[in-house]
């Protein structure tokens, strides 16, 4: 969704924050633009599409300035257009602000600001704020109470950033929607994601809900929302620039597919351990805590709901607790069951997930232990949880998720053979052969991706098809459904995953001559009924594509082996050749596999 970039120092502030935009294209928007103070005054640059059209449009080369702010709009209030583009500025010219959330009460905020006398060139709510600004500063002579009486005026998510020819420096504030501050060496950069100025700086501050700070080329300050000055905390990110490049590779989504062994081993790192309990130093539960638990719910959205439904299999199995997997926006209607002998975890690679984070404050308020699992260090959901266990997957750049999606899986598997050690439900035998299983994995996923030459074969039948089916059983079924998603937002076949036996109670019907059926086993105790079902629809015309580590011999079928494991961790290795297949389709039909169409990487709205 929307990506904001500032920039203040000595160097020319447009080059920078067109590189940052461009890093920020992943996330998914339909215009761009840019402010400079330059001589005194605000220049604006803004253009429908993609980042290059403000260069091409303006001859930005010769746009001078050391201060400046930036947008990528993903559209929610009024079309994608050169009006609506961010930055906007109030009428008198005087401010220009960048935004990312929604002004829940712009409406009302746009009747009272016109009744004064103000006019609006947009459709956007982000317009109400420049000209609020503009109002009180009027009023008061001094930005930083006029900036704070605006923001006590909006109602809804902000990460806003200003700039005026009245100060130096950049102000900012956030509510609800994630903002960092990159500090460098006489020079300061601002970012809603880390990977947009990850190659300046390695250091940040990270602003919290209410609160304003205040950039210069020399300064950063902080304030609270009775304006009194804050002191906080600096925090070195690790990730390493060449993460967030594509390395050689076509596209992020492959490179991100191929760093999967990596990701893995980052992820279980000094987390488990052979011969030695399990580690997780951030996770302060014990035994009369875990034994008290009545039922653990697993909260996310999209593929990080699909790594909570194996992570399920893995909790009852491993600790025999009961576990319920819930859609984050399905969560808070569901009325669900929550007290204090309720384990609540949150899974969200970008930590901003909207609806993942009122999960988790409804989890909060009914007094359930959160645990937030991600990928981005200080993002807001780390900051609302009562702990936070992080994938260290490196930064995911793709819209699809891969990467972050098997370390999210391996960490919930980790933890689930953490909560069993504590609760003593399984022989310590099982523990360590399991733990031993969970090491190997990276080898396996190398042995998956050294042999591609079979799935990109298959991708190359299923390419023209418009349709296709997922089956499963178990942990295949889960497998299944993060399939089908991969293959349906990239590639934009239509597909549904379905429970093996379940096909046949309807959507059996749609299974035509040369439909596409995709069959997953992992497990041979269930192996002979999901061939069942297989040729169940092979009898009906179906064309079977079977992922499968059980010894199997059936010619009608393309089968392509991967190497076994134990069923609970399955879903690491099978998705691999998965992931592969959605990725050939999307790259034969010649889409853009890194940003697919109505995606956006960090879902902010509700
Ligand atoms: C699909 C995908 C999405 C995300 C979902 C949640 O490939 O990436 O389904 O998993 O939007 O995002 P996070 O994990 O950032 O909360």
């Amino acid at each position: 969704m929307c990506g904001i970039v500032g920039y203040i120092g000595n160097k020319k502030a447009n080059p920078i924050l067109i590189d940052g935009l461009l890093a920020l294209e992943y996330r998914g928007y339909d215009s761009a633009g840019i402010a400079l103070i330059d001589n005194g005054k605000i220049n604006v640059f803004k253009e429908k599409g993609r980042v290059k059209n403000i260069s091409l449009n303006n001859n930005m080369d010769t746009a001078t300035g050391n201060v400046g702010i930036a947008h990528t709009r993903w559209a929610t209030h009024g079309k994608p257009s050169q009006e609506n583009a961010h930055p906007h500025m109030d009428n008198s010219k005087m401010f220009a602000v960048v935004h990312n959330g929604i002004i829940e009460n712009y409406s009302e905020l746009r009747e009272f600001l016109k009744k004064k006398g103000y006019h609006f060139d947009s459709e956007t709510d982000t317009e109400v704020i420049p000209n609020l600004i503009h109002y009180y500063y009027q009023d008061c002579n001094n930005f930083l109470e006029a900036f704070n009486r605006t923001l006590n005026d909006l109602k809804g998510s902000y990460a806003i950033l200003v700039i005026s020819p009245l100060f130096e420096g950049v102000y900012v504030a956030k509510m609800a929607s994630p903002l960092v501050i990159g500090e460098g060496n006489n020079e300061n950069f601002i970012a809603s994601d880390i990977p947009a100025i990850l190659s300046y700086t390695k250091e940040f501050y990270f602003l919290n809900d209410g609160e304003i700070g205040y950039i210069t080329k020399q300064e950063i300050k902080f304030y609270n929302n009775k304006l009194e000055k804050i002191v906080n905390e600096k925090k070195v990110i690790e990730w390493d620039k060449n993460a967030a490049d594509k390395d050689g590779f076509d596209d992020y989504m492959l490179k991100e597919i191929y760093e999967q062994p990596r990701a893995i081993k980052e992820t279980l790192a000094g987390r488990v351990v052979l011969n030695n309990s399990c580690n997780f130093p951030d996770l302060e539960i014990d035994k009369n805590y875990l034994e008290k638990i009545k039922r653990v719910y697993i909260v996310a959205c999209g593929t990080a709901m699909h790594a909570g439904l194996v992570g399920k299999k893995a909790i009852e199995q491993l600790c025999n607790i009961t576990t319920i997997v819930d859609v984050a926006s399905e969560f808070r209607y569901n009325k669900p069951i929550i007290d204090d002998e309720t384990l609540c975890i949150f899974i969200s690679q970008s930590g901003e997930t909207a609806d993942t984070i009122a999960a988790l404050k409804l989890a909060k308020s009914n007094n359930a232990k959160t645990i937030a699992i991600s990928n981005v260090l200080g993002s807001s959901i780390t900051r609302e949880a009562d702990y936070v266990v992080y994938t260290h997957a490196g930064p995911e750049i793709a819209v699809a998720s891969t990467k972050a999606y098997v370390s999210q899986v391996a960490t919930i598997i980790g933890m689930a053979i953490y909560f069993a050690e504590i609760l003593d439900t399984l022989d310590k035998k099982e523990i360590e052969k399991i733990k031993t299983e969970l090491l190997d994995l990276p080898s396996k996923i190398d042995k998956v991706l050294d042999n591609t030459k079979e799935i990109i074969d298959i991708a190359k039948n299923i390419t023209n098809e418009t349709n296709a089916f997922y089956i499963g059983r178990g942990n295949d079924y889960n497998i299944a459904l993060e399939g089908s998603l991969k293959l349906k937002e990239i590639s934009y076949i239509h597909s549904e995953a379905y429970p093996a036996g379940e096909l046949k109670h309807g959507p059996i019907a749609l299974i035509e001559n040369d439909t596409y059926v995709i069959g997953i086993i992992t497990n041979s105790d269930i192996c002979e009924k999901t061939l069942s079902n297989l040729e169940e629809v092979k009898t009906r015309g179906a064309k079977i594509v079977l992922i499968s580590n059980v010894d199997i011999v059936n010619e009608d079928m393309i089968i392509v082996n991967i190497p076994q494991i134990n069923s609970i961790l399955a879903p690491i290795v099978a998705i691999i050749p998965l992931q592969l297949l959605a990725y050939y389709i999307a790259k034969n039909k010649g889409l853009d596999v890194d940003k697919p169409r109505n995606l956006a990487k960090s879902v902010t709205v509700e």
